[in-house]
């Protein structure tokens, strides 16, 4: 079965196709510090082929959401070695994921300070999770051009400290609807400078962080997770498979080790437009390695590796529920099914004592 067999991912060789998928789980402390308890999460998935973890903020500013951790405190980074050595103790590869919320933030979490965007245009229709319950949405304060560039800088400010905690590599969050994707949108990128107003200015700002990262960290070691095909977090575009396909095609030219595709979960009834499979579309225009995401298990994930497009499959729910989910994919094992009222914040329950299988 392909999805147990070791695959090459840049200059290593991973033990399996099965990765772990970056999932929040709010549990670092207010100042953005995790615990021994997220050294134990991880490392009981270590015998994942690859761990990427939960989106890491890049500074201060770039937080949405209360109790997820950074990347950029000298107290941060030595949690952070704690999780690397843990897992590469176990012979586990674990690249961190690197967050810049956008406009998917409230200023209750930052300080007073309203959240940043591409374009002064809030999300309708949902509330945000805060630490003082949930709220509107607000309208951002669009980004100077030199605060563009600062935050392309944050970014490769926290790739070097993500190789000081020991990390194998980055992953940049370009997904759901964070800035990355905001500027990715013609719904959330209504700018006139060279960031917005073509398929080519809205992708600047992506390729610009990427380059910036492949700098910081050099070849075989950044990977980007993609949703083109999600409209959550009000991200929409006429035209997703020329926009995305103009992305991917422009990082082909750069030495990442892997391009990571969501699946759109939700119903595209009303986007004629949207590709059903983004896997397919986009995956096959990638000279990358594929990660392929959203909704496999254990057979349409072997079933998607067999179409050849994608190299590796990530789980998330299920790694989430599952601290052994390869072992459990060998022997065909009953799977332990994941709790969503103890996915965000709280100890150790839901986090680090779903049971293995010798238990
Ligand atoms: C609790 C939870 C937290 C998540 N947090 C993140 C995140 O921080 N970064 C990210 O890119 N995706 C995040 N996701 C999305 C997952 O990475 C993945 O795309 C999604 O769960 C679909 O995969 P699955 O069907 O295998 O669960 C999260 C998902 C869950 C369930």
């Amino acid at each position: 079965m392909k999805l147990l067999e070791k695959v090459t991912l840049g200059k290593e060789t991973i033990k399996n196709a099965v990765a772990m998928a970056p999932m929040t789980r709010s549990r670092a402390n207010i100042e953005g510090v995790v615990s021994d308890l997220t050294t134990l999460y991880y490392t009981q998935r270590a015998s994942a082929g690859l761990l990427i973890t939960e989106a890491i903020n890049i500074t201060e500013l770039a937080l949405g959401s209360p109790l997820t951790p950074g990347l950029y405190s000298d107290e941060q980074i030595e949690a952070w070695k704690k999780v690397t050595k843990s897992v590469h103790d176990q012979g586990g590869i674990i690249y961190a994921q690197l967050w810049h919320t956008g406009r998917v933030g409230h200023s209750v979490d930052r300080k007073g300070q309203l959240p940043v965007a591409p374009s002064a245009i809030g999300i309708k229709g949902q509330q945000h999770f805060t630490s003082q319950g949930m709220k509107e949405y607000e309208t951002p304060q669009e980004l100077t051009t030199q605060e563009i560039k600062q935050i392309v800088k944050d970014y490769g400010h926290a790739a070097r400290n993500a190789i000081k905690a020991g990390f194998n590599g980055v992953e940049l969050h370009a997904a759901f609807g964070y800035l990355p994707n905001q500027f990715l949108s013609e719904s959330a990128n209504l700018r006139t400078d060279e960031y917005g107003g073509s398929v080519e200015n809205r992708n600047r700002f992506v390729l610009e962080v990427m380059q910036e990262l492949v700098d910081v960290m050099g070849i075989d070691k950044v990977g980007i997770k993609l949703s083109p095909t999600v409209y959550y977090n009000n991200i929409t575009n006429s035209d997703p498979v020329a926009q995305f396909s103009s992305l991917i095609e422009a990082l082909n030219e750069l030495p990442l080790t892997y391009v990571h595709l969501m699946n759109g979960l939700l119903p595209l009834d009303d986007f004629p437009n949207y590709p059903k499979n983004a896997i397919q579309t986009f995956g096959s225009v990638s000279k990358h390695t594929v990660i392929a995401n959203a909704g496999f298990n254990k057979e349409s994930g072997e079933a998607e590796l067999q179409k050849g497009i994608a190299k590796i499959i990530s789980y998330g729910a299920l790694f989430l529920a599952n601290p052994d989910l390869p072992k459990r994919f060998e022997l065909d094992a009953e799977l332990n099914q994941p709790d969503h009222a103890t996915m965000y914040g709280g100890g150790e329950h839901g986090y680090t004592d779903y049971p293995f299988l010798e238990d």
